[in-house]
């Protein structure tokens, strides 16, 4: 009985390694693995991680902020982007052209095109940024922003 209580102890504390070994990237390589071969959007916005998401932000936040208020940077404040109507999430930004033509709301799935690409939703777009190609982090990262301002 004792010898069993202490495989149980060995292999609850190699699921807890496992566990945090996982943290520093939200799990990403468990999470991928879990998606199976071909992935819909639905399904990674079902595996989608908010918290990794934030850390994602970083990538963004030299030029947005995205709390209620704050000024616009080199780009608009975001705070509360989700749902809006494109090119609005800041009443004192100059757009682009470019971004104004694309229309329509930012719905998840407009919100993956852009940060895939931003130049390919919107060509000379003013939005100086290469993308992010995997879309696992991009669901994190719209499943934080989702947060931000609801
Ligand atoms: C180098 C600065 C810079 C970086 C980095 C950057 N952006 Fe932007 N972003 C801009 C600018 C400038 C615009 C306005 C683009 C235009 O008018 O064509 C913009 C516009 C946007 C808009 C449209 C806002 C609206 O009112 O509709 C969204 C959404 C957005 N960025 C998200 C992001 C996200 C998410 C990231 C990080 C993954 C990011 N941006 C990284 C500068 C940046």
């Amino acid at each position: 009985m004792t010898a069993m209580r202490g495989v149980g102890c060995v292999i609850a504390l190699a699921a807890l390694t496992l566990t945090l070994s996982g943290c520093g990237d939200g799990g990403r390589a468990e999470r991928r693995a879990a998606l199976g071969p071909n992935p819909t959007f639905a399904d990674y916005r079902k595996a989608a991680d908010p918290a990794h998401g934030a850390r994602l932000f970083n990538a963004c936040a030299g030029c947005h902020p995205i709390s209620p208020g704050a000024l616009d940077r080199g780009g608009p404040n975001l705070f509360g982007i989700m749902g809006k109507p494109v090119a609005t999430a800041s009443r004192r930004f100059g757009y682009s052209g470019a971004l104004r033509a694309v229309g329509g709301r930012w719905t998840p799935e407009l919100m993956d095109r852009w940060v895939a690409d931003p130049r390919k939703l919107a060509p000379r777009t003013s939005m100086n940024f290469q993308g992010i190609g995997d879309p696992l982090d991009r669901a994190d990262l719209i499943a934080w922003m989702e947060t931000q301002g609801r």
